[in-house]
């Protein structure tokens, strides 16, 4: 465990599942009770956004190695942690991050079959075993976030635009990393209207965060 003074909330979840959604809301609820609320998706470094690009729109020529994808998205991993995650956290802000190492667990893990001890060990090694103190996982249908995601139309990239199949084991691994870590992975239902959804996030993260915290931003004026 890491002692400094702030607090890490990730969601989780299928694309379409309302990750984005409830990520702008539970920020905005935070903001209102005044904590220092810093929100991070993966891509969210310059390196991360090269990186990001690139594997996701990778289309053409042979397909990217699982253990290439892996290695990529761990990458901007490592240097989003180092760039922004850990100084926010240092400075006592909540960080909330939409994805983070379970999205490698579940998709190059149980979506494209790399070994989960190895991404594990991957984690440990090039992320420092940083994790969520608490991550919400968004559990839909598979189904149901394919509808959702038609519905914006919107072009698919590569790893959206993969068969049903696929999704079907990224959920599956989703529901094994959610039960088999119940005291940080909190599942909750996204198939409810999203309202409903950010109330009982809300409600989740606020119950576990003033012992840890405890430091709204009120307080930390100081350094702001
Ligand atoms: N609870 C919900 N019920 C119905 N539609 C939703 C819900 N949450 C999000 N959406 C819609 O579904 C789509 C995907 O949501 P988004 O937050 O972008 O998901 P993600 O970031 O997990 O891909 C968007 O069009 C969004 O407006
Ligand atoms: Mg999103």
């Amino acid at each position: 465990m890491h002692d400094w003074p702030g607090f890490f909330i990730s969601f989780e979840g299928l694309d379409g599942a309302g990750k984005s959604t409830q990520v702008a809301s539970l920020a905005g609820a935070l903001r209102g009770r005044h904590y220092d609320v810093r929100t991070v998706r993966p891509n969210g470094t310059l390196l991360g956004e090269l990186l990001h690009s690139f594997v996701l729109q990778h289309q053409r020529g042979p397909a990217l190695d699982p253990w290439s994808e892996a290695l990529l998205f761990n990458a901007e991993r490592v240097q989003l942690l180092r760039e922004v995650v850990v100084p926010a956290l240092q400075r006592g802000a909540v960080v909330i991050a939409d994805r983070y190492a379970d999205s490698t667990l579940a998709y190059q893990g149980g979506g494209r079959g790399v070994d989960l001890d190895a991404l594990r060990r991957l984690h440990r090694d090039a992320c420092g075993d940083i994790w969520p103190d608490l991550t919400v996982y968004l559990d839909i249908p598979p189904s149901v976030a394919a509808q959702r995601q038609r519905a914006q139309q919107l072009p698919l990239d590569r790893i959206e635009g993969s068969p049903e199949e696929f999704h079907a084991a990224v959920h599956r691994a989703f529901d094994r990393l959610a039960e088999a870590s119940p005291d940080r992975i909190v599942r909750v239902d996204a198939t409810r209207p999203a309202m409903e959804v950010a109330r009982d996030v809300s409600d989740i993260a606020v119950a576990r965060m003033p012992s840890v915290v405890g430091v709204p931003a009120a307080r930390t004026g100081a350094h702001a």
